[in-house]
């Protein structure tokens, strides 16, 4: 290689090398976030796996009503509910026998299976009026999402979910807080705590089937599909505070990373 050539190509890879080493803005599509449904009905499900066939109404749930008492694990652990709309098998035969919905609508823990309209209304924002008093609360809040810090509101116990209602098995406790380096682009790490997490959920509502329980071992974990509701984003796009608040998963993350 002639000497001028050699120099240009010196040159070049060391400002490819630096552009490497410094952290780059986020890619465009990152931002284009799926849309979310607004605070007071973020979380919220119009459930019809059935319902419209056989000429009931949509059920009406909502996540943000439910969460305050009772814990992830109870529902989609204990109770077999899948995390995804449509996808578990209720009937109202098991609900009166005491399965799913069931389990609390019996009359006892909460309103009972024969006040039919109020779960079979059609209406996804069913049951707003009640959200004054969850807010009334000393919950600590943030700007996304449903508004609420539900890891803060929890340790300062301004909530008191409960884990079980009744089996009382018990996971062995880890805390190990995970720091996940981006793959292709230059970017500040994302941060996964296990312990803001089991305080919710079980091992097994991730472990095997959305993360392998090695880090940095689950195949095509990156951003563009967390946005398309996969990994992270199965909980972070309706339910856990959204991806649009992208410093709390990246701690490091700053403005100038942020497209124009
Ligand atoms: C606590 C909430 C709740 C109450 C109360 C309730 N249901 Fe349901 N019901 C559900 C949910 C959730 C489903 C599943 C919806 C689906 O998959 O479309 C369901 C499913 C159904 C279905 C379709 C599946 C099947 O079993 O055929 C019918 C019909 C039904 N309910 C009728 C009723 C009637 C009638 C009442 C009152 C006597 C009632 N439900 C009370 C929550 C409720
Ligand atoms: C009181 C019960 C209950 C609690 C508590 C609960 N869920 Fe759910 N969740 C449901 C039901 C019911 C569905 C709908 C299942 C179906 O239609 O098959 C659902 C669905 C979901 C979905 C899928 C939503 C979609 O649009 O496909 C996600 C994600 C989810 N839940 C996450 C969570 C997380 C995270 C928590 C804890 C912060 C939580 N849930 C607490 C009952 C609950
Ligand atoms: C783990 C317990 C639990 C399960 C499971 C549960 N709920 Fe609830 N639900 C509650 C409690 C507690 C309340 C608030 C107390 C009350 O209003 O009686 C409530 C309130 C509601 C409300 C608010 C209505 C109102 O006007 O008060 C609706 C609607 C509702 N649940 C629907 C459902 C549906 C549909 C399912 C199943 C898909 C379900 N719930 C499963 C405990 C539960
Ligand atoms: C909300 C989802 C979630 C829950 C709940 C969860 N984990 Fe994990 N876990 C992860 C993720 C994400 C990773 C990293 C996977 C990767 O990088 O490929 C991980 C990794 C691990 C690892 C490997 C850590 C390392 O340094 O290599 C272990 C061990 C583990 N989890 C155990 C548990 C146990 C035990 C529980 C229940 C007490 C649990 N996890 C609950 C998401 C979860
Ligand atoms: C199965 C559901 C689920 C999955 C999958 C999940 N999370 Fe979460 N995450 C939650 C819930 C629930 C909370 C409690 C806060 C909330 O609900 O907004 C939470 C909280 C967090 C927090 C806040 C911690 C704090 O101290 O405030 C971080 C950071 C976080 N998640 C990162 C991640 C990352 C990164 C991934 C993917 C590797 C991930 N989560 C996957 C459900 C989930
Ligand atoms: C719920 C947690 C969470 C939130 C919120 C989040 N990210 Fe990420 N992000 C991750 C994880 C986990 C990875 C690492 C994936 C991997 O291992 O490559 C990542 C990776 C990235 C990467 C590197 C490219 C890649 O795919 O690996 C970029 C760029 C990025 N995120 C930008 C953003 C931006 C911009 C926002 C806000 C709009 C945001 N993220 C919000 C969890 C999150």
């Amino acid at each position: 290689m002639p000497y001028q050539a050699r120099i240009i190509a010196i040159a070049l890879l060391t400002l490819v090398a630096a552009a490497c080493l410094s952290p780059a803005p986020a890619p465009a599509e990152f931002f284009n976030l799926p849309r979310l449904h607004p605070a007071e009905r973020y979380g919220n499900l119009l459930i019809d796996r059935l319902s419209t066939k056989k000429g009931v109404k949509p059920a009406t749930f909502s996540h943000l009503l439910h969460r305050e008492r009772h814990t992830c694990r109870v529902c989609h652990s204990e109770l077999e509910f899948n995390m995804k709309l449509n996808s578990t098998e209720i009937t109202e035969a098991a609900n009166v026998a005491g399965r799913y919905c069931g389990a609390c609508h019996d009359g006892k823990v909460a309103f009972g299976q024969e006040q039919c309209r109020k779960c079979h209304n059609g209406e996804i924002g069913y049951g707003k009026e009640k959200l004054p008093a969850l807010l009334s609360l000393p919950l600590v809040k943030t700007g996304f999402g449903d508004r609420i810090d539900w890891v803060a509101s929890l340790r300062k116990g301004a909530i008191k979910p409960r884990n079980h209602l009744k089996s009382e098995s018990r996971e062995p406790p880890f805390d190990r807080e995970l720091s996940l380096e981006a793959e292709w682009v230059k970017f500040p790490p994302a941060i996964f705590p296990h312990k803001a997490h089991t305080d919710w959920l079980s091992c097994s509502n991730c472990h095997p089937d959305i993360f392998n329980i090695k880090k940095k071992t689950t195949k095509h974990f990156s951003m563009p599909l967390l946005l398309k509701g996969e990994f992270c984003g199965v909980c972070h796009l309706g339910v856990a505070f959204p991806m649009n608040d992208c410093k709390r998963c990246h701690p490091a993350f700053s403005a100038e990373q942020a497209m124009p």
